[in-house]
């Protein structure tokens, strides 16, 4: 059998792209005062900006969609999610949300407020920030072996278990909202978590008598990992492991835009029946009503087919090896990115790329912007522009990384778009000293990177 692994789906609808000229992108460029967040995605050829939201839903996923039951209370199509939710999670008490982040706003709003403590391998941006608006304080606790981008591990997107001990021990276990284990670890690269690490973090919620919440956009994606370098999960179907992780907390948060396979969607599920009610009544303040929240029958439906669909062996093993065969086009190339290659996304590391562009420069920015105007590539920076401070005196204090992510939205490229952007990135190679950084000209006092302009130097 040929050992190309293909696309395991035909195309039966397709939304074209439209193919700009160089000088166009530099003139769209501008006007977008060089931030990709400004641009409007027909300006785009490649949009590699996030894997959320952005999935193609299958003919079944569409056809469901015809099938939505619009009733205001307990519709046929709820009834389909909530099982497909409990079906994974094995929680009674399931909250759907219109997304990922308003499942977190419900939860942390109930466990946080001011004095309380949340653990992570890494908060990712939403979450931390809904932590931090309760008054509560978000701290990470990644695995040593996480920060270090070119160190190979199988499973870097861990919690470094003596420290989170440590840390609950100091705080007061009282004092602790809970410990959130998030798969695949976004903000780390993408990098998994192993079934014995989510044990670990069980025996120590369980000795300090602490909660475990799982924040599981991308427990599929996860649970392949774990079947490929975890002991005893060769023969173990993803879905089964997944199952298990779930079951070793006490409480599933997931953004549906993700693993789901949904343009839009999430939930949360609750072993505690009082936090559940409670979280209920601001669900139904905030969100909506009990068998919808802010999601509409449509909705719902295709998020039970998703949650069903993301399980195929066929589809996850594609998913994986695709977004590692841009990984290793990349690295054969010399561009230097963060290993081994992560679930949905392939991190750069724009510090070591453009090493004559100084952090103060923004290297991850000159980076996102020349992929645009040599290629129409939309990616996204983590690095300076991101998460960069300032000291008392101004000075920029720089991110730990300086990353841009090329995330894989799922079903959606072909090879041919992902040599594309390879062959992109021959040519910012080949010019690479020619490249300049940037100034900020304007910048928001929050979340900037969203809305800041900037001047190329
Ligand atoms: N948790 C994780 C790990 C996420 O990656 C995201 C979203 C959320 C929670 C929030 O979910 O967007 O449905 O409200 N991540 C997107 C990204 C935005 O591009 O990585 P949401």
């Amino acid at each position: 059998m040929p050992s190309t692994i293909i696309e395991p789906f035909r195309i039966k609808v397709v939304e074209p792209i439209r193919l700009t000229s160089r000088s166009e992108r530099q003139r769209y460029l501008e006007e977008a005062h060089y931030n990709t967040f400004l641009l409007d995605s027909d300006k785009v050829i490649i949009d590699l900006l996030t894997d959320s939201g952005t999935s193609a839903m299958s003919a079944r996923q569409w056809g469901g969609i015809m099938q939505g039951d619009e009733s205001y209370a307990g519709a046929r199509s709820w009834q389909k999610m909530k099982k497909a939710v409990h079906d994974l999670t094995g929680f009674e008490h399931i909250l759907p949300t219109h997304q990922g982040r308003a499942a977190e706003r419900i939860l942390y709003d109930y466990l946080g407020g001011k004095g309380k403590y949340f653990f992570s391998n890494t908060h990712f941006d939403t979450t931390r920030a809904n932590i931090e608006y309760t008054g509560a304080t978000a701290i990470d606790c990644l695995t040593e072996t996480g920060k270090h981008p070119e160190e190979e591990h199988p499973f870097k997107g861990n919690i470094d278990i003596a420290f989170l001990e440590s840390k609950i021990r100091e705080v007061g276990p009282e004092n602790v909202g809970a410990v959130i284990l998030t798969v695949t670890n976004n903000s780390g690269g993408g990098q998994p978590v192993s079934m014995a690490n989510a044990r670990a973090v069980r025996q120590i919620c369980d000795k300090y008598g602490v909660m475990f919440i799982l924040d599981a956009c991308r427990i599929a994606e996860n649970a392949y990992f774990i079947a490929q370098r975890e002991e005893g999960y060769r023969d173990v179907p993803y879905k089964e492991i997944a199952r298990e992780m779930c079951r070793l907390t006490d409480g599933v948060i997931m953004s549906a835009k993700k693993d789901a396979l949904v343009n839009m969607g999430g939930f949360l599920a609750l072993k505690d029946e009082q936090i559940a009610n409670a979280c209920s009544s601001t669900l139904i303040i905030t969100e909506g009503f009990v068998t919808y929240g802010g999601l509409s029958g449509r909705d719902m439906e295709a998020i039970a087919i998703g949650l069903e669909e993301v399980f195929d062996p066929d589809y996850l093993h594609y998913r994986i090896v695709s977004t590692a065969y841009l990984g290793n086009k990349l690295t054969e190339l010399g561009v230097p990115i963060v290993k081994p290659v992560g679930g949905h996304a392939v991190y750069v590391d724009a510090r070591t790329f453009y090493d004559h562009i100084p952090v103060e420069e923004y290297p991850g920015q000159a980076l996102v912007a020349d992929l645009y105007l040599q290629g129409g590539i939309r990616a996204v920076e983590i690095g300076s522009v991101m998460f960069g401070k300032y000291d008392e005196h101004g000075r920029l204090v720089p991110a730990a990384m300086e990353l841009v992510r090329l995330a894989i939205p799922r079903r959606v490229y072909t090879q041919s778009h992902i040599d594309y952007v390879a062959e992109t990135f021959a040519e910012l190679l080949a010019d690479k000293h020619n490249s300049r950084g940037f100034k900020i000209t304007y910048e928001p006092e929050f979340l900037r990177h969203f809305t800041a302009h900037f001047e190329r130097l």
